[in-house]
């Protein structure tokens, strides 16, 4: 059995990487990390494993091979470098950090430790990604295509001031194209390629006294004159759909921004795929195989890589230093 400890164990640590830790019959949860005794007593409500306050105690212990850091990403960068440094392998959420210059940094590691490191890319292990790729690869739509993706999270619940309070934070480390990029533009390299221009960018603040906006887009050009249109919204009562079209001569697809279900409409006519178990079940099962994969050595590389963490990082500061030259 390996032992991987669980760091941070905020919403998507007990809500997704908590129960795929419990559900890999390869791994024991070896530690429950988090500052807030709160968190700890809830984790360990669920998983019979020792908590600490701090990483530091885990990284005495020589049974944990594995950390997942599932922390704020303005910590998170901090602890690749510490946990990595420590021997251990780290699958760590993204975004890897919260600007460039920390993403580099990290690309800086010494070479040994930086192939330990993986990055917490969920969406990208999604077969139905791997369908649309295929699809794209076969030029089943055509080329070039009109991408427009609509990301809408985070709905601001009256009842939950708290959840508010935290997206807010996390709207103060960067807008949201930076936390949603995360995924959504390495999704965008997966798919059509790295982004050759950032032609437009745009802001919106729905109400005063947010730290940021909570609106914000971007026009890309891509290979092949594939243009991609991208918006991404947080923290209004009542969200838009969340799905992302692909437009090409002689198709298009639809895929839903939270279950991942695709559907493929065509000259042939309408086809719709749908995966098993729940996309945050499959997910975050398929990661942690990658991740215990890599560190049993079946794997040579973590895939994905930090490389992959620091592009999305990348082009969201090219689209803030847009932004900023116009202000
Ligand atoms: N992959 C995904 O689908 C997905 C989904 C949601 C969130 N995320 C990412 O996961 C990360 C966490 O998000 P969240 O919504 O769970 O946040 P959260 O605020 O609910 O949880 C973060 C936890 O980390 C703890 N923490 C802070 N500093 C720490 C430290 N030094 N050591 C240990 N614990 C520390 C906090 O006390 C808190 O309990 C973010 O980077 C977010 O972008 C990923």
């Amino acid at each position: 059995m390996i032992g991987v400890a669980l760091v941070g164990l905020g919403d998507i640590a007990l809500r997704a990487h908590l129960p795929a830790l419990l559900r890999n019959p390869e791994v024991t949860v070896a530690a429950l990390v988090d500052p807030d005794p709160a968190r700890r007593a809830l984790a360990a409500a669920h998983a019979r494993a020792p908590v600490a306050k701090d990483v530091r105690e885990v990284l005495a212990d020589p049974s944990v091979r594995g950390v997942v850091l599932a922390t704020p990403p303005w910590v998170t960068a901090g602890l690749i470098a510490q946990v990595a440094g420590s021997g251990r392998f780290v699958l760590a959420e993204k975004p890897v950090a919260t600007s460039l210059e920390a993403g580099e940094k990290l690309l800086a590691l010494p070479e040994e430790q930086l192939r330990r490191v993986q990055a917490g890319l969920t969406y990208r292990h999604d077969p139905a990604l791997e369908l649309l790729g295929e699809w794209l690869r076969s030029g089943l739509l055509g080329s070039p295509l009109l991408v427009r993706a609509h990301i809408y999270d985070e709905r601001r619940d009256p009842a939950d001031p708290a959840h508010a309070r935290r997206v807010e934070e996390t709207l103060r480390h960067g807008l949201p194209l930076v936390h949603e990029g995360a995924h959504v533009f390495d999704w965008f390299r997966l798919l059509f390629g790295a982004p050759e221009r950032v032609d437009d960018a745009w802001t919106l603040a729905t109400r005063d006294g947010l730290p940021a906006p909570n609106l914000c887009g971007v026009r890309l050009l891509c290979p092949h004159g594939t243009v991609v249109l991208a918006e991404f919204g947080w923290l209004t009562d009542a969200p838009p759909r969340c799905e992302i079209s692909v437009l090409g001569d002689r198709g298009h697809v639809r895929l839903d921004g939270y279950s991942f279900t695709v559907e493929l409409s065509t000259a042939a006519g309408i086809e719709r795929f749908e995966f098993e178990p729940d996309r945050t079940t499959r997910c975050f099962d398929r990661q942690l195989a990658r991740f215990v994969e890599l560190i049993t050595g079946v794997r040579h590389e973590a895939d994905p890589g930090l490389e992959a963490g620091v592009a999305t990082l990348a082009l969201a500061e090219r689209i803030t230093t847009l932004l900023e030259g116009r202000r």
